[in-house]
């Protein structure tokens, strides 16, 4: 059997006797343990989240916790790669499910990425500065680093570009084009002074006549939970709900973010709704354990998805209860599974961008 799948045993346990396992084990490891828990994750997860937060929070906590022997990610594995690599050596940090992926992330390989770079370095010369999303592979924000640019995560997107915009004249953002479009919209920079880089075609997509003008170019990937938002669910939105207020993630497409009434990362969207007013009314575009956590919490407030369709993230969503008590019996018997574990060298290039993006974020 492949030992990253999780055992027959934990498949047929009730939830009641996982919950005492898992509040046993806690109880037992203390302060060795420590589960961060991103805001997509399942309720039955975040329950016994030791902290809840958005990329950048969570990168910031995994920076500061230099007790826990174990790290236990509730999250997607780019975000346990940026702990592994915040991280002291002796701390260990296990995905309890090694398929719990990004498709954005797999959007882009390293491969390409440094193809990429040597044609735009025939066609910019020294001019072009990366910015990488946090969903993105280590080796990315090691090439990354290495090219003296830095990392970004939705909260701190338009800090970080406003930085970039200070050390080159133009800007490489991958792999998510919607953030970096969004972004840079949001910061002045005009729709015909993007380009697109096609890593499956490996060539530059652009309409304009001289591309001198390009100030920014952005990797064609995509969230393929957000694009799942359209513009025809904000009409249906706004015929049905006249006085709603429309509130998305900047992964939704530059057309969602136009057409809506404001936009900002995972925590500016937690922030807006904790502080609206009670009788509010609210659509929002983002994954959809966070919408459902968002509705329970507010019953003062009217909360609906922007996309009453909408999934939760699937592979957020493959971290449940049998996965997080398999992982930490793992712990518990001394036994070594799925561990997260970025090599040294993709560790000190990658690191240099993570830390130009922790300084430059509150
Ligand atoms: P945040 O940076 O907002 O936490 O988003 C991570 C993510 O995966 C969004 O889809
Ligand atoms: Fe990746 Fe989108 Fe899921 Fe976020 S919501 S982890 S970007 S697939």
């Amino acid at each position: 059997m492949d030992s990253s799948m999780l055992p027959e045993q934990y498949k047929t346990l009730t939830n009641s006797e996982m919950k005492n396992r898992i509040h046993a084990i806690k109880e037992k490891l203390g302060e060795d343990l420590f589960i961060p828990g991103h805001h997509y994750q399942r309720d039955e997860v975040i329950q016994f989240a030791d902290t809840v937060g958005d990329s950048l929070q969570l990168a910031q906590v995994a920076a500061a916790n230099k007790k826990a022997k174990h790290i236990v990610f509730c999250g997607v594995h780019f975000m346990a790669e940026t702990a592994d690599m915040l991280t002291e050596d002796g701390q260990v940090v296990y995905l309890p499910d090694m398929r719990a992926g990004c498709s954005m992330a797999d959007m882009a390989n390293i491969y390409q990425t440094e193809e990429a770079w040597v044609e735009l370095q025939k066609l910019f010369g020294d001019t072009i500065i990366p910015l990488t999303y946090v969903n993105s592979t280590a080796a990315i924000k090691a090439f990354t680093g290495r090219n003296g640019g830095a990392c970004v995560t939705s909260s701190n997107a338009k800090t970080l570009v406003e930085w970039a915009f200070t050390q080159k004249e133009r800007l490489f953002f991958l792999p998510d084009q919607h953030l970096g479009r969004n972004t840079a919209f949001d910061l002045g920079v005009p729709l015909d002074q993007m380009a697109i880089w096609n890593p499956i075609k490996g060539e530059l997509e652009f309409e304009g006549d001289d591309i001198e003008q390009i100030k920014v170019i952005l990797w064609k990937g995509h969230c393929s939970v957000h694009e799942g938002f359209t513009i025809y669910n904000i009409r249906e939105v706004r015929k049905k709900y006249p006085d709603m207020n429309i509130l998305v993630h900047p992964e939704c497409s530059r057309e969602v973010v136009a057409l809506s009434d404001d936009f900002g990362s995972t925590k500016y969207i937690c922030d807006v709704i904790d502080n609206a007013p009670a009788g509010s009314s609210w659509a929002i575009g983002t994954e959809m354990n966070l919408v459902k956590r968002l509705i329970a919490n507010h019953p003062d407030k009217h909360i609906i998805s922007l996309n009453e369709n909408m999934c939760p993230c699937l592979t957020m969503n493959r971290i449940d209860l049998p996965h997080l008590l398999w992982a930490l019996e793992t712990i518990e018997h001394g036994k070594q599974g799925n561990v997260i574990e970025v090599d040294e060298l993709t560790t000190q290039e990658a690191i240099l961008s993570l830390n130009r993006m922790l300084q430059h974020s509150s």
